[in-house]
């Protein structure tokens, strides 16, 4: 899905940038020129950071049941 129209930006380069490190509006603006324009697309964004952020990392989840066993 495109989620910024001005630069051709989709979810999944949104993703990916968050994946990769990106932890605010900033730095997708930085890494992907996201709302460099309009700005229509920042609140979409920040609710996907917020759901990114409040997912509990896949890599310490497994840690925690390598771990316990
Ligand atoms: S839709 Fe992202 S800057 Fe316009």
């Amino acid at each position: 899905m495109l989620v910024c129209i001005c630069n051709g930006i989709s979810d999944r380069d949104i993703d990916e940038a968050l994946s990769n490190g990106a932890n605010n509006i900033s730095d997708l603006r930085n890494s992907l020129g996201l709302g460099n324009c309009c700005g229509q697309c920042a609140s979409f964004a920040k609710d996907m950071i917020g759901d990114r952020q409040a997912q509990p990392a896949k890599s310490s989840a497994f840690n925690l049941a390598y771990e316990a066993k």
